[in-house]
């Protein structure tokens, strides 16, 4: 009856899909437990390639059945854009295989306004969000006064509700930030039709996990975003407004710990970060535009271009903490290839001072006073993307991994070496 939750390890973006991909092969369920379409990955669906926000990636498993989990925000329009996609690929995505908690809140077209007034009011101070009603979301399902998926089963009395939350955020907009409203009457029609639509798929999730797990059959929860972006345990204010992290995926599911038997972290071999806040290992020199332009690092949400930096441990350590890790995927270490020397930060430290644990006691004012303490380790020139097995990397770059594994304290599962699905080392 094992859970297997997969979690990003940084800011986000650390490629968790390949890693869901590899490891949902063997999952019955694969659900999405926090976020909303603020992420995206790039899936290869028959020779097509996707992006998805919401659905699940598991979705590409013929037997899989994909959860939309209560934690999860959605925004329906594109919850639907993506399932007509994939249904004109031949791709099954009817009631039978995808679900969707009718616990999970829904996203309004005046939500996604006023996160965009919200973020234009603070200026120099903004998040940098994507933009698509996350944090207004979450606050209003905070505050008890959100719309929950269950609603739609009546679209008519739905509708009404729309209407209303339309009104009321409309308030917001004219009187906080002098914003045009939206038309409440063509929203709440627009959602009678997509709650039409979306009303099969509507399910008790935890109960279907519960049945799952009591079944012996393997769930994997997939998660969104990264450790460093969770409302709780991240560098806040410049975070999410859901719970990345591991815990998050039992509260977003609603099941036990004692179901969970692994728990991946998903890091890149460097780091990067979208968005304000402090990166201590941020490049903003020629090897930092060398790797946004060798590893591809620019937003699949919004396009826009990642800080790219150096691996940070204290963050990788961070991560094994509050998520309990027992495997740490290492991704995308072939875009390191030809940087040399390459440098790792080994510890934080200021005026004397110096802490290898990343200081999350510290808010963004005072962390940005400190600097990495680095480690050099020599790089390699040669093509690593063949590699399939340890043996098969360069020397250096296998002491750059045994350097991680071993300043981390959690055993590395899995080294990407390209974008493609076999090009990775697995070690299980
Ligand atoms: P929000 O989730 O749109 O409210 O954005 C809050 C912060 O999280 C911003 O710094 C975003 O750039 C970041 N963020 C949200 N989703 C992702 C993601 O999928 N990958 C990386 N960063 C993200």
């Amino acid at each position: 009856m094992p859970a297997i939750i997969v979690i990003g390890a940084q800011w986000g973006d650390e490629g968790k899909g390949r890693v869901v991909d590899g490891l949902g092969q063997q999952a019955d369920l694969v659900a999405r437990y926090n976020g909303g379409d603020n992420a995206g990955h790039t899936v290869v669906a028959e020779g097509h390639k996707l992006q998805l926000h919401l659905v699940p990636s598991g979705i590409l498993h013929r037997q899989a059945t994909c959860l939309i989990g209560a934690g999860v925000v959605v925004n329906p329009m594109q919850l639907l854009a993506e399932l007509d996609q994939l249904a004109e690929l031949g791709i099954d995505v009817g009631p039978e295989r995808v679900k969707l908690s009718a616990a999970a809140h829904l996203i309004l077209p005046t939500h996604r306004a006023l996160d965009g007034a919200r973020e234009a009011a603070r200026g120099a101070a903004a998040i940098g969000t994507t933009r698509r009603g996350i944090g207004p979301v979450y606050a209003d399902k905070a505050a008890r006064t959100g719309l929950r998926a269950s609603l739609m089963a009546d679209p008519e009395a739905f509708a009404e509700r729309v209407a209303e939350a339309t009104r009321d955020h409309n308030r917001l907009l004219q009187e906080i930030y002098h914003q045009e409203p939206l038309a409440a009457q063509d929203v709440a029609a627009k959602y009678c039709d997509y709650a039409k639509r979306l009303r099969p798929y509507l399910v008790d999730g935890s109960a279907l996990v519960a049945a799952c797990l009591a079944a012996g059959r393997t769930m994997l929860c997939e998660g969104a975003q990264g450790t460093l972006l969770d409302l709780n345990h991240g560098s806040y204010p410049f975070v999410t407004s859901s719970a990345p992290i591991a815990g998050g995926a039992l509260v977003g599911l609603g099941f036990g710990p004692r179901a969970v038997s692994q728990v991946v972290g998903v890091g890149k071999a460097y780091t990067t970060r979208v968005g304000g806040g402090p990166m201590l290992t941020e490049l903003l020199d020629a090897t930092g535009e060398r790797i946004r332009e060798v590893g591809g690092e620019y937003g699949t949400t919004t396009g826009r271009p990642r800080r790219c930096g150096w691996l940070d441990l204290p963050i990788l350590r961070y991560a094994a903490q509050v998520n309990g890790l027992t495997g740490l995927a290492l991704t995308k270490l072939d875009v390191l290839t030809g940087v040399d020397p390459l440098r790792i930060a080994v510890a934080y430290g200021r005026e004397g001072k110096r802490t290898e644990r990343f200081p999350a006691e510290f808010g963004a004012d005072e962390l940005a006073h400190w600097q990495p303490v680095y480690e050099e380790l020599p790089g390699w020139a040669e093509d690593i993307r063949g590699a399939r097995r340890m043996e098969d990397l360069p020397a250096a770059a296998q002491d750059y991994v045994a350097r991680v594994q071993e300043a981390v304290g959690v055993p590395i599962i899995l080294i990407g070496v390209g974008p493609e699905r076999e090009q990775a080392i697995w070690s299980r």
